[in-house]
């Protein structure tokens, strides 16, 4: 047994580059004043990055895929009881409960995202489908991308303080291997490489499809104004 990849790296990348966007977003949002163009422009990068983290858990490597870490509740039960126990509960990809990080982040990240794309600030700036829905259904969608973003943060802090825990409380280093993406296995359980060619592929199948969703489909607005 020896170090030896398990996290390709594009899963590294799109959890630290998706850590510290949410984080970016929510700055340019609340805080950064006139900040609204960046925030659209990092909205739609970080669409893209939920776009392809979920078609990477599907055609990705081994623990990147959802087939080898969504569990049923049975499972998860079981993990909670052993991790009570204090009995051995490492897994070599994420844990039955753990697993359920990544869907819920692509679920709530990808309503934050696309609900942008419908949310006005009500003074100049609109998202590129704001004009193309009733204002009934603006008012619902910008009320979404309004709370979705206190669910994520409740899930985030959750994250961390479990990250944490098994940090200190059970000894079990899980952030180091999310940047080097290594931890001590067989060369059986190892991933061979992290198949870089087909995440480029896909990067630029989805950076071309967002390009399309944010400037190339939308309606264009009517104008307001008579000169
Ligand atoms: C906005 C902040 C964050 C978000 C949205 C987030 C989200 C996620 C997601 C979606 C995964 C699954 C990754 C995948 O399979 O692609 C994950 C895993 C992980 N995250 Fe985070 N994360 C955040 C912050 C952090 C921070 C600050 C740390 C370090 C303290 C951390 C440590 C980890 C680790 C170690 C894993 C792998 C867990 C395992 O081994 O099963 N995350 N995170
Ligand atoms: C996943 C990416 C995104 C995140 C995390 C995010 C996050 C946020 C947050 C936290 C706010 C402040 C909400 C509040 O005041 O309660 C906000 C406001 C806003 N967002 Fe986003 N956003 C994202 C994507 C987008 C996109 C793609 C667009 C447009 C194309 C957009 C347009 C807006 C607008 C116009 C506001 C201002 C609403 C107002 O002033 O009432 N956002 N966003």
């Amino acid at each position: 047994m020896q170090k030896r990849l398990v996290w390709d790296l594009p899963v590294r990348l799109f959890h630290w580059i998706l850590a510290i966007s949410l984080v970016v977003q929510w700055f340019t949002a609340e805080v950064i004043e006139n900040a609204m163009d960046f925030h659209f422009y990092l909205g739609y990068f970080i669409l893209g990055l939920i776009i392809f983290r979920l078609i990477w858990g599907f055609i990705g490597t081994k623990y990147a895929k959802f087939s080898s870490f969504i569990a049923g509740p049975k499972a998860m039960l079981a993990y909670l009881r052993a991790l009570m126990n204090r009995e051995d509960t490492s897994t070599i990809g994420h844990n039955p409960v753990g697993g359920l990080m990544l869907p819920l982040v692509l679920t709530l990240v990808g309503i934050q995202a696309v609900t942008g794309l419908f949310t006005s600030d009500d003074i100049v700036h609109s998202g590129p489908y704001y004009d193309s829905v009733s204002s009934s259904v603006q008012k619902t969608l910008q009320w979404l991308h309004h709370q979705t973003f206190s669910f994520l943060w409740i899930f985030v802090a959750i994250h961390i303080v479990a990250i944490l825990w098994y940090k200190f409380a059970l000894k079990h280093d899980l952030i180091r291997p999310m940047f080097n993406g290594k931890k001590v296995v067989t060369e059986q359980q190892a991933i061979a490489n992290s198949q870089l060619l087909k995440a480029v592929i896909l990067m630029v199948v989805v950076a071309v499809f967002v390009y399309w969703l944010v400037e190339i489909n939308p309606p264009i607005p009517e104008d307001d104004f008579y000169y």
